[in-house]
């Protein structure tokens, strides 16, 4: 079966406690939230619970200050036969123009799983645009990368 993937759209607010020392938001909520973001693309995609199998390196570029709206776009970019690479992009929003910028881009790799835990087939990503064709191949290389990490560092 085969299926077009459609981008999440989740926005939120730094509240004081997601800070660090510097008033701007901590990097490990963050990723939380891409997590959270990717594994909701995930399931909405495949329809099926899923997991967190790998996370590709982020570089986080412009900090989110408290009290910022920041957005996360996330969407499914590569399938294989149980696993998906979701490419997970975050804005921020500053006051009072609500100026959008990019912050950072993370791929994170969500595999789906039966009642057991067991990995379970994922339907097939049908690519529809210039930009759906360009992350596939780019989510075929994370994901290869991903298995080279994994056997290189186990
Ligand atoms: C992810 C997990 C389900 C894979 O199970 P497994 O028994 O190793 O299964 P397999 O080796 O058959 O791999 C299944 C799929 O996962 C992929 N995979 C496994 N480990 C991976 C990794 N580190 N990075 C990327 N993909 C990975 C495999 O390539 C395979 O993909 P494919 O079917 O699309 O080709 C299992 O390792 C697991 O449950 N890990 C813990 C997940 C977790 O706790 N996450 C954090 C909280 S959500």
């Amino acid at each position: 079966m085969e299926r077009e993937s459609i981008e999440v759209i989740n926005t939120h607010f730094v509240f004081p406690n997601d800070t660090n020392n510097y008033g701007t938001i901590f990097g490990g909520k963050l990723v939380e939230m891409m997590d959270l973001a990717g594994a909701l693309s995930a399931i909405r995609f495949s329809g099926e619970d899923v997991v967190t199998a790998s996370i590709e390196a982020i570089d986080f570029r412009i900090p989110i200050k408290q009290g910022d709206i920041y957005e996360l776009r996330s969407k499914v970019i590569y399938t294989a036969k149980t696993s998906m690479v979701v490419k997970i992009d975050v804005y921020r929003e500053e006051k009072p123009a609500y100026k959008r910028d990019f912050c950072c881009r993370g791929y994170f790799i969500f595999v789906a799983i039966d009642k057991n835990g067991k990995p379970k087939s994922v339907p097939k990503l049908k690519p529809v645009s210039e930009d759906d064709r360009k992350f596939w191949g780019v989510g075929e290389i994370i994901k290869r990368r991903a298995l080279e990490r994994r056997e290189l560092t186990a």
